[in-house]
């Protein structure tokens, strides 16, 4: 039998086909028929593995390229991954992403075991905030809605009123009859909400707290210049957890999401992507005719996720991969995602 006949060298055929574009990689491989064939036992046995227990892989835009397209079913971003979530009809939701993501999926679906690669993989914002400060933020301005940004934890959830994603906030902040809103947890998101409502005249008194994200709070207005200067046409494409004065700058800001249906869509010949370097990767697979400049940072937490962890999540998880919520705050968690959605199109 030739090489090319076995399932695996198949399978390190298929992988290759869809990475050989990424250039953007966490561990700086170069992705040929070597490094596929390096991968493909994984993949193979993740994607049998995923049939037998009735199973689906859930991956956040920002994990490695492996993962993204050698087993996930689901891509995209938090909003997309949550809709998915609550659509899902499988037995077990594998969450490659971070852990806050996967508490929403099983805030969505209560019924399916969620379980997470590893456990430690946090988020500088949904870290920043408990469900305690929320109270007291609340005893301080009674009344006002609390407003919660997707990256945060199922207790802060619970605590609050609705949901947004990056991909939604402004339609939602904008529409909610309240004048003032409490915007948790992340402060530079609040202020790029505040100048959207200076921008459509919506006159809005938002008090948020202190968190940021450690990857889009270090992209500045002077990289953009430098940029800039060097490749003249180049195309800013930012993230809403960026400050506002990146975010000023930037030719468009929005989900991951929506930065890539704008890359997708625009003629631009070159692009510095304020955001995680998954996107990149991502960007580079799906529209390899673009160039992408340097600029993008790692997310640690995202970066936890490994095709060897997905793998032994899905053969035999450990209780620390396993995703449980008391019933009680799931419910009051709940209540805020689907409040969003309710107020957000479902597309
Ligand atoms: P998106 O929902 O836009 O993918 O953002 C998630 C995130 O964690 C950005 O840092
Ligand atoms: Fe959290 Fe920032 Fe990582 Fe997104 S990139 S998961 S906001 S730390």
């Amino acid at each position: 039998m030739i090489a090319t006949d076995t399932p695996l060298e198949a399978e390190a055929e298929r992988l290759l086909k869809l990475l050989m574009n990424v250039a953007c990689d966490p561990h700086g491989r170069t992705w040929n028929l070597e490094t596929c064939r390096e991968i493909a036992p994984l993949t193979l046995e993740i994607n049998r593995l995923k049939r037998e227990k009735n199973a689906v892989i859930l991956a956040h835009s920002y994990v490695e390229p492996e993962i993204i397209y050698g087993v996930a079913d689901f891509r995209g971003d938090s909003y997309y991954l949550s809709l998915q979530a609550k659509k899902s009809q499988a037995a077990v939701i594998v969450f490659a992403g971070v852990v806050f993501m996967a508490e929403t999926a099983k805030i969505l679906s209560p019924a399916a075991t969620v379980v997470v690669p590893d456990r430690g993989s946090g988020c500088s914002l949904a870290d920043s905030i408990t469900g305690e400060d929320v109270r007291q933020l609340k005893a301080l301005y009674p009344g006002s809605p609390v407003v919660c940004y997707i990256n945060s934890t199922a207790e802060v959830k619970a605590e609050s009123d609705v949901c947004v994603t990056s991909g939604n906030v402004y339609d939602i902040v904008a529409n909610l009859p309240s004048r003032r809103i409490l915007f948790v947890p992340d402060r530079l998101m609040a202020e790029n909400v505040r100048a959207e409502m200076k921008r459509r005249g919506v006159d809005k008194d938002i008090i948020s707290s202190d968190g940021t994200c450690l990857v889009h709070d270090e992209f500045t207005a002077a990289q953009i210049a430098e940029a800039r200067a060097q490749f003249p046409g180049l195309k800013v494409v930012a993230h809403p957890e960026c400050t506002p004065e990146v975010a000023a700058l930037a030719d468009f800001v929005g989900s991951t999401g929506a930065m890539m249906k704008y890359v997708k869509t625009s003629s631009a010949p070159y692009y510095l992507m304020l955001t995680e370097c998954g996107l990149v990767g991502r960007l580079e697979v799906e529209a390899p005719e673009k160039n992408f400049i340097g600029g993008c940072r790692l997310c640690p937490y995202m970066k936890l996720n490994s095709l060897e962890k997905i793998r032994d999540a899905l053969q035999a998880p450990r209780p620390d991969q396993i995703v449980t919520l008391d019933e009680g705050l799931r419910q009051k968690a709940q209540h805020c995602i689907d409040r969003m959605f309710e107020l957000a199109p479902q597309d």
